[in-house]
């Protein structure tokens, strides 16, 4: 999930945030997500309010982020792998038919969301992975590109820089024999135009890996239901890597009796629990959305026995819409905000939290 938000958002207090999460809407169209989906929610609950399928709106809305370059943990843009090369995971999941098609690492194609849905309609299977889903994604007429933009690939360079052997070495700096400079200065050799703002930027993200991805939920008037998950999953991540966003029952699950949650953050954590099959069977035994997504933190936080000191270093988010419209997101630290559309521009709600702020 990026932290750059649209100005167009608004910002509520902690307890109108709460209220709003726990009022049902009645038969408006809901649509929510991760933070980064402000213009996806918006033109996921336009798409609902023209009469298209939940499914539709929900993977035309992800695709604003998987589209935008500035997204750098979702589609083109997003921060690749160990050998620079983006992969992306998505899943969708169609209430009215409860039919689920998923793409993992998919290379040179920048809408996953698209080739996973097409896994659903156009095949006799729900997963297709690597070369697979690329000769899938081939067929079905998308077109291949090169997701790595220049801001990327100056991250990648410098996270490769950071490496060190025993001795301190690493190969992609400035030789021995190399007279003494500023250790950015082959970088600005090689990136002239980049700001001092992306030069910071990317130091960060070589430091701190990311695990970005949009989450989207969607429900219409007569109450069907969709979602969508879609990623560049973690930072340089090894080749092959695969988080929880394409995994039906962690990164997204919706039953159409019940509700739908996803997650966003690290994989890894939501694989072991099954997050958002967790959350939705949470609230089918009557939890509020909030609750539910709690429930699910908490068995993270007790897969680490608590251990607060191992549980900062990474970040994991909930998301959850009942089929009657109640809605909540809960995160394992405070300071988490998600994204709603049920009339109008969308807002940002802030999340419920396991702990506070790291
Ligand atoms: N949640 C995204 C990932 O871990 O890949």
């Amino acid at each position: 999930m990026s932290s750059r938000l649209n100005r167009r958002s608004l910002l509520l207090s902690p307890a109108m945030a709460a209220a709003a999460a726990q009022a049902p809407s009645g038969k408006r169209p809901i649509v929510i997500s991760s933070a980064n989906g402000l213009l996806c929610c918006e033109r996921a609950r336009t798409l609902i309010e023209r009469g298209h399928d939940t499914l539709d709106a929900v993977v035309s809305g992800v695709g604003i982020v998987e589209d935008d370059p500035k997204d750098t943990s979702v589609g083109y843009g997003g921060l690749p792998n160990e050998e620079g090369i983006v992969e992306l995971d998505a899943c969708v999941m169609h209430g009215p038919t409860r039919r689920a098609g998923s793409v993992a690492s998919l290379r040179n194609i920048k809408n996953p969301a698209k080739v996973a849905k097409l896994v659903m309609e156009m095949t006799d299977h729900v997963m297709i992975v690597g070369e697979g889903a690329l000769r899938f994604a081939r067929t079905m007429g998308f077109k291949e590109e090169n997701l790595l933009t220049e801001q990327t690939r100056l991250a990648w360079l410098v996270w490769k820089q950071s490496l060190r052997d025993g001795e301190g070495r690493n190969n992609w700096t400035d030789g021995l024999d190399a007279p003494l400079k500023k250790p950015t200065a082959a970088l600005r050799q090689l990136f002239p135009n980049a700001t001092e703002e992306t030069l910071a930027w990317a130091q960060h993200v070589a430091r701190f890996p990311t695990t970005g991805t949009i989450n989207c939920l969607a429900l219409n008037a007569k109450g069907e239901m969709s979602g969508c998950t879609t990623t560049s999953g973690l930072a340089w991540k090894i080749p092959g890597r695969i988080g929880d966003s394409p995994v039906i029952g962690a990164g997204l699950y919706v039953d159409q009796e019940v509700g739908a949650a996803g997650s966003t953050g690290r994989g890894e954590e939501n694989i072991r629990v099954c997050g958002a099959h967790t959350i939705v069977e949470a609230m089918r035994q009557g939890k509020s959305p909030n609750e539910a997504c709690l429930e699910a933190l908490r068995r993270i936080a007790r897969n680490y026995d608590q251990d607060l000191t191992r549980l900062k270093k990474f970040d994991i988010t909930f998301y959850a819409l009942r089929k009657d419209g109640a809605m909540g997101s809960a995160g394992l630290f405070a300071g988490q905000r998600y994204a709603v559309n049920d009339g109008g521009s969308s807002r940002l709600l802030d999340c419920v939290s396991l702990y506070d702020r790291k």
